[in-house]
């Protein structure tokens, strides 16, 4: 039970039947910050019918988080979002959400993860062979094709060749309109209106399930040649009910789509933030380079560096901090009888806790806008408070994929960042909020190498710039 007192106050005046959403549409990222700042830290407002709790208090956001089932259940995100994930884990209920679950949770356990350690760094290493010095790179792009390459291989036992560029390309598409319904009025629209952003993504989701399609079909031709490399798609193809049916073709698609668009575009995401941060501070990145002389000498990283690797591992965690890619974790809806705080929330309700928001909090980040992954030393790190830093969600429904994401950012980190400096221009990215938490704008960078020399601690480095 919380101790910080749960008290609702009502937010900012809304228009009738819209409520709040033109402002909140305009930028949501201001229009949350200022309901905590203006209001506090239990508010009330509305989005057309949606009557709304956000939550900006750490121990608010623990209990909402750590709730089970009977109190609250996630929110339906919409035609457009089904229309991409179709019924996958991430948008099912009760026994079949713990059913899935289930059938998900073994390929990304801390044992295959460390399987997978080799993979990531494989592909970083093919990427940093690739780079070149002084070419000029769109980073998201880059981390994009990095992320979904690690992706395809480890969770769906295949390479990409060049066929899947169009995957990709569909799947961006797709997630930019999902994003956009999810922000404005297309969350309330019914099903059967097609505006011309439902066109587009009806025709990029087509797209998606040819190619989700050839994957499924070619880990069937392996497995049928005895192959089945204990990767998610030989796990679904194998899967039986109690009843000992397997999962039907759209049930196999969609579990494919969710891990493929849950398992790439945030680790880009952050991926590339961390490289924009690093490129605003010349002596982050300094230690940084001083770290990966004394750790790995040299040498590519492994599994078994992970935990050396401590300062890389808290530039990943401050720029999940800064920049986390959900801004918003997936809204729960209270049920019957649901409380929080002990006090009662009426049926229907939906519950909102943003990281964006908690996490450029003065109360629990002192100078919360300043990139400083000494917040994150064994020491300092004690006085966040549980819940205060959450990218991955939490509770029952947090985030599957954690584990395998901060090994992943922390390994491809410090295999790339031996290798090349990311330096990117000195600004201040606008923001484009959709599925993730992206700069509008390409971030373009220039590519330095940097050379290995055991008796100098550091390269210097030029750049500087604010976030
Ligand atoms: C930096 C990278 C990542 C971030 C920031 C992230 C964030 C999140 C968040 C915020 C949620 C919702 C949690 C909640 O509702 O409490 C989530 C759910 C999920 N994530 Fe991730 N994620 C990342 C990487 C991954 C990876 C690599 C995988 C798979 C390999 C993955 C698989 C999933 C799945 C399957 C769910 C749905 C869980 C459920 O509803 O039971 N994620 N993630």
């Amino acid at each position: 039970m919380p101790t910080e007192p749960f008290r609702p106050v009502a937010g900012p005046r809304g228009l009738p039947l819209l409520g709040n959403l033109p402002s909140f549409g305009r930028d949501p990222l201001a229009f949350l910050e200022r309901l905590r700042d203006d209001f506090g830290d239990v508010v009330t407002w509305s989005l057309g019918p949606m009557r709304i709790v956000s939550l900006a208090h750490p121990e608010h956001i623990a209990e909402l988080l750590g709730s089970d089932e009977e109190r609250f259940e996630i929110f339906d995100a919409g035609w457009a979002f089904k229309r991409l994930v179709g019924n996958g884990v991430m948008r099912s209920q009760g026994a079949d959400w713990r059913r899935k679950r289930s059938l998900v949770t073994p390929t990304v356990r801390p044992s295959q993860v460390r399987r997978y350690a080799t993979t990531m760094v494989d592909c970083a290493t093919t990427l940093a062979d690739r780079w070149q010095e002084g070419s000029q790179i769109d980073v998201l792009r880059e981390m994009k094709q990095l992320s979904q390459r690690v992706v395809v291989r480890t969770l769906f036992g295949n390479d990409i060749g060049d066929q899947a560029q169009a995957l990709a390309d569909a799947m961006d598409v797709a997630e930019r309109e999902v994003g956009a319904e999810l922000r404005g009025i297309g969350l309330f629209l019914p099903p059967w209106v097609r505006t011309p952003a439902r066109r587009r993504l009806i025709n990029a989701v087509a797209t998606v399930d040819t190619e989700i399609d050839r994957f499924i079909h070619a880990r069937q031709v392996s497995a049928d040649g005895g192959d089945n490399g204990g990767d998610l798609l030989s796990r679904l193809l194998e899967a039986r009910d109690e009843a000992g049916r397997p999962l039907t073709a759209a049930e196999v698609r969609d579990e494919a789509v969710t891990l493929w668009t849950a398992g790439h575009a945030a680790t880009a995401t952050a991926l590339t933030w961390t490289w924009y941060l690093l490129s605003t501070s010349p002596d982050i990145r300094a230690q940084l380079a001083a770290e990966l002389n004394g750790v790995l000498d040299g040498r590519p990283p492994t599994y078994d560096d992970y935990e050396q690797l401590r300062w890389t591992q808290q530039i990943v965690r401050e720029a999940l901090r800064l920049y986390s890619p959900a801004w918003m974790i997936p809204p729960r809806v209270a049920r019957n009888g649901a409380t929080l705080g002990g006090i009662p929330i009426p049926a229907g309700t939906t519950l909102w806790c943003s990281p964006w928001v908690t996490h450029r909090d003065a109360r629990w980040f002192p100078d919360p806008t300043t990139f400083r992954p000494e917040r994150w030393d064994t020491h300092a790190q004690q006085s966040v408070p549980p819940q205060a830093w959450f990218p991955f969600g939490g509770g029952r429904r947090g985030c599957l994929g954690a584990r395998f994401a901060l090994v992943e950012a922390t390994l491809v980190v410090a295999t790339l960042a031996q290798r090349f400096h990311v330096d990117i221009a000195p600004h201040k990215p606008a923001l484009t909020v959709g599925l993730q938490l992206h700069p509008s704008t390409p971030l373009r960078a220039t590519l330095r190498a940097r050379s290995y020399r055991p008796d100098r601690p550091a390269d210097p480095a030029p750049a500087e710039g604010a976030n």
